[in-house]
């Protein structure tokens, strides 16, 4: 199960450490190459040359260090281990972790983490917060077991044996090969609202949250993708995992989308405004105190899903699109589906009431070329796995291919 698989071994400060050295021998034992790290911390308890010797590999200790870096990139260290295991994983780089501060070690491989520390401490709240957190992110963990702790108190906080550790790498990396269909692929996402000026303080917008595109961003990156999404402003917080272009207006948004391209597929979630004012005031427009309006003209905005639907070689091979309309659903949304040029549409009623736009809920209907498959009303986080999991589907190999 392990024979070729290579694994990415950071070794941080704990007395547990010394365990690390015979996990090093465990794996290699069952064919996988080891490399290690050693941090500050894990340099206190166990030596580099003995990392090295059990791994028959260069240890890294300063990742940022301008040797190491120079040698081996500190990105590409992870990049080419097939996991990223932390063991014993010490508070201070679970903290880390969970707050982003380790993050571009692993950005796209699974990890997993092997915790040890006091009892109480474990116990204390910003650990378990922290814990919590990187299970969110999709970080596997073993353990801390139970039993005598080497600070001489009693309860959980012991790192799991080596031949545990062994057994929890062999079932991440069978689940991740099962569970990422989508490694290898890469994937743009557009979300959120555009916001077109009407002169520096002002500007015309919609009320899309952005809640469904970082939805399916982040569902597609789960699924193994390599993921960009370019949001229009919005309040959340980026998808783990996923890279972010911020714009604001439809050109922007264009832009940053062709910079994108190729990519295996294109999600067009974003709520794209139709127009935009055709000329906007360098200055703020004052009021008139003779009581006379303001006159807005508009200009048409680039339709950004039409433009990556016909992007011809640069075409994804498939281009998604939604329909957000308020009559006519189905109808509607075909004719936009064959106006633009995508594969999929998926249409959802926003009409006054529904809470689509800005809410947590969503009722889509799936219309490709094969018909319209309506999916129960389910929160935005389950309807984009719904969709990541159909566009994973797409992408699977034949069956006869599969059998080769
Ligand atoms: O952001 P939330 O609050 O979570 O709400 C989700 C949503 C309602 C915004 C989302 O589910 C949705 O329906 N997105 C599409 C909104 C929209 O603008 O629909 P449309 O029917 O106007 O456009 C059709 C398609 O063309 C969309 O894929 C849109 O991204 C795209 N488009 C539209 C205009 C334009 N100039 N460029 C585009 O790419």
């Amino acid at each position: 199960m392990l024979d070729g698989k290579r694994i990415l071994l950071i070794i941080a400060g704990g007395i547990a450490a010394y365990r690390s050295l015979d996990l090093i021998r465990r794996l290699r034992e069952r064919g996988a190459t080891v490399r290690c790290i050693l941090t500050k911390g894990g340099a206190q308890f166990v030596t580099p040359l003995s990392a090295a010797a059990l791994s028959e590999e260069k240890v890294y200790q300063d990742i940022f260090s301008l040797t190491d870096e120079a040698e081996m990139g500190h990105i590409r260290l992870s990049r080419e281990a097939d996991i990223v295991v932390v063991a014993p994983a010490s508070a201070d780089l679970i903290a880390k972790m969970a707050n982003g501060h380790a993050d571009d070690l692993a950005p796209d491989k699974p990890i997993l983490i092997a915790p040890t520390m006091n009892v109480h401490m474990w116990e204390h709240a910003a650990v378990q917060r922290n814990a919590a957190q990187l299970e969110a992110d999709g970080v596997f963990r073993v353990g801390p077991g139970s039993g005598d702790l080497a600070c001489g108190e009693t309860g959980s906080g012991r790192m799991s044996e080596p031949l545990e550790i062994v057994a929890a790498i062999e079932t991440v990396l069978g689940m991740s090969a099962k569970a990422q269909p989508l490694a290898g692929r890469t994937a743009i996402v557009t979300s959120g609202p555009t916001w077109e000026a009407i002169d520096p303080v002002r500007f015309i917008a919609n009320r899309s949250s952005g809640k469904q595109g970082y939805a399916v961003a982040s569902a597609l990156q789960k699924l193994g993708a390599s993921v960009g999404l370019v949001s229009g402003p919005t309040g959340l917080a980026p998808p783990a995992g996923v890279k972010q272009v911020n714009i604001e207006s439809a050109r922007d948004m264009l832009a940053a989308c062709m910079d994108h391209l190729p990519v295996d597929i294109a999600v067009c979630a974003a709520a794209v405004a139709d127009w935009r004012v055709a000329s906007e005031s360098g200055q703020k427009i004052k009021k008139d105190e003779s009581g006379a309006m303001p006159t807005l003209s508009f200009a048409e905005n680039p339709d950004i899903l039409k433009s990556i639907a016909n992007a011809g070689p640069s075409r994804p091979a498939l281009v998604v699109g939604f329909a957000a309309e308020t009559e006519n659903l189905i109808a509607h949304a075909q004719a936009k589906l064959a106006r633009k040029g995508c594969d999929w549409i998926l249409a959802n009623d926003v009409s006054a009431g529904t809470g689509v736009f800005g809410g947590d809920a969503n009722t889509l209907h799936l219309i490709t070329a094969n018909g319209v498959e309506t999916w129960p009303t389910m929160n935005k986080t389950a309807a984009a796995e719904q969709l990541a999991n159909r566009i994973a589907e797409n992408f699977s190999p034949p069956k006869a291919e599969a059998a080769e």
